[in-house]
């Protein structure tokens, strides 16, 4: 196991909710599994005024996730600080400063600091400023490490510049961009289930794959977040970061070895080869967006995105996008992506499928399923992995039917626990371990291919199709996938596709 040193973790936006539903929950149960150093603990800074006592109290409070908040109280709160910045967080970090050094000092942290950025973007320059003008940013005499949560710009020039004000004070190898899709178990099985089989790789290209097919649905709608959403939409809040990354890791070439730069250089060559639509023609035919419409859910009534809090009436943000690409290369040349996500779908899930072309010459007649062989690769929920393939059906004559061969997560037993995102990502950067965290040309690259899709959306003549709460989305979406090919509708257990699942 890897050593985690000595360190302070000091955590900007700590009156926000990622800290209480997150954070500290994450931080709670690597405690509980003995993963936290000896010396460690942890500073929540805000612009509101709380003392210690009220900090742990309140996280305790509003964090579902910790089940045992009694005895997070008892044992782990000990560790929790507070410190506000008097209503701004672009002010002299002096008394901060005085009071890092204090903690840093008291708990034996080594001068070894994370500093958390869980506030909103426009201000991550301005602190990585300040903390620089008190010298934060100074490893010699221990690590200082950045972690940076998403949205990481709205734009590539947006992202450009944040990259540009973080470099101005902290170098690349200081900063750690968050991408909690990289945190998940299932997504790192990826690279496993990749390179460390013959069985797959041989069959990984465009001679035996018809086209790939990635879906990340919800069934929640934005909830209390229309004020974020409302400026961002799908596009932005799924498919820039979680869902390229995600086409980074299935279409990249093999990594020369498991180390995290020879990982990055991988996927950053895959995001440079997305084919770039600039043409209005190829946007309108390749991409989709839709909103959720107020609708009836077993029974009971739902809002329609217009109607949710702090959304704009007239709003034309999506909340259904889904996108039909090429990735122009030796390997996936003419081979076409859809990647699709939204809110308010029947069901929450989120899965690759890798759909195989049929036999070249087909013997036996009425073996439809032959056409259909598919390595289903899931995210969430019920996470596992499903190939699908055409068995014959007992009895006379060569009629052919579907079987599944499944493995799931859960058949691990003990193994299974899957650590959640935010426990492997906050435990790796603890370690100074970057691979599952996007580096600065990373980012750049999704925005670069996204970047032309939102311009075009922007613009007002592409159309936005309504859908209603609890359905797959708009009809249009199904025109997208060429041929005799239809999106798979997964439901909640990875087994079953049938048109329609459970909504939760
Ligand atoms: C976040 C998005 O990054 O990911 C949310 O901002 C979305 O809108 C969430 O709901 C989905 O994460 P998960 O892990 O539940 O799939």
């Amino acid at each position: 196991m890897r050593k985690t040193e000595n360190q302070l973790l000091v955590i900007f936006g700590a009156s926000g909710d990622l800290t209480a539903r997150k954070l500290v929950p994450a931080l709670y149960k690597l405690y509980k599994d003995k993963h936290l150093p000896e010396h460690f603990a942890v500073l929540g800074v805000a612009r509101s005024f709380m003392t210690d006592e009220e900090f742990r109290k309140r996280v305790a409070l509003e964090s579902k996730y910790l089940d045992d908040s009694e005895e997070f109280i008892a044992t782990f709160s000990e560790k929790l600080f507070y410190e506000d910045l008097h209503k701004k967080y672009d002010v002299d970090y002096r008394e901060l400063n005085e009071r890092i050094q204090d903690l840093n000092t008291t708990y034996q942290c080594d001068n070894n600091i994370i500093f958390y950025l869980s506030t909103p973007p426009s201000l991550f320059e301005a602190i990585a400023k300040n903390l620089t003008a008190k010298g934060l940013n100074d490893e010699r005499l221990g690590w200082k490490r950045l972690i940076v949560e998403k949205p990481f710009g709205y734009s590539l020039e947006t992202a450009k510049s944040l990259n540009d004000g973080l470099h101005r004070y902290f170098k690349e190898s200081q900063i750690y961009r968050i991408d909690h899709y990289l945190g998940k178990e299932t997504v790192q099985n990826i690279l496993v289930t990749r390179f460390a089989n013959s069985i797959f790789e041989p069959l990984w290209n465009r001679d035996y794959i018809h086209h790939v097919e990635i879906t990340n649905a919800e069934s929640g709608g934005v909830e209390s977040r229309g004020g974020y959403y409302d400026k961002s939409g799908a596009l932005r809040d799924m498919f820039q970061s979680h869902l390229l990354q995600l086409v980074a890791l299935i279409v990249m070439e093999p990594p020369l070895s498991a180390n995290p730069e020879e990982i990055r250089n991988e996927k950053m060559k895959a995001l440079k080869s997305l084919r770039l639509m600039t043409d209005p023609k190829v946007l309108e035919e390749n991409t989709i967006r839709g909103q959720y419409l107020a609708s009836e859910i077993e029974g009971e009534k739902v809002k329609g995105y217009r109607e949710e809090v702090d959304v704009d009436p007239d709003s034309t943000t999506e909340t259904y996008a889904a996108v039909k690409f090429y990735v122009d290369n030796w390997r996936w040349a003419d081979v076409p992506f859809y990647v699709r996500t939204a809110k308010r779908m029947p069901t929450k899930v989120t899965e690759v499928v890798i759909h195989f072309k049929s036999p070249h010459h087909q013997i036996f007649k009425n073996s439809d399923m032959n056409k259909d062989n598919k390595l289903i690769i899931r995210i969430q929920p019920d996470e596992g992995i499903l190939v699908k393939f055409g068995v014959k059906v007992p009895g006379q004559g060569f009629a052919v039917e579907r079987g599944n061969l499944d493995f799931y997560y859960e058949s691990l037993g003990d193994e299974s626990h899957i650590m959640e995102a935010y426990e492997r990502l906050l435990l790796d950067a603890m370690q100074g371990d970057a691979t599952l965290y996007a580096r600065a040309d990373e980012v750049e690259a999704a925005w670069r291919f996204t970047d032309p899709i939102l311009d075009h959306w922007k613009k007002g003549d592409a159309k936005i199709y309504g859908y209603s709460a609890g359905v797959w989305g708009p009809q249009h979406a199904d025109e997208l996938i060429e041929g005799k090919s239809m999106w798979r509708n997964p439901c909640e257990n990875l087994a079953d596709d049938a048109g329609y699942c459970v909504i939760e």
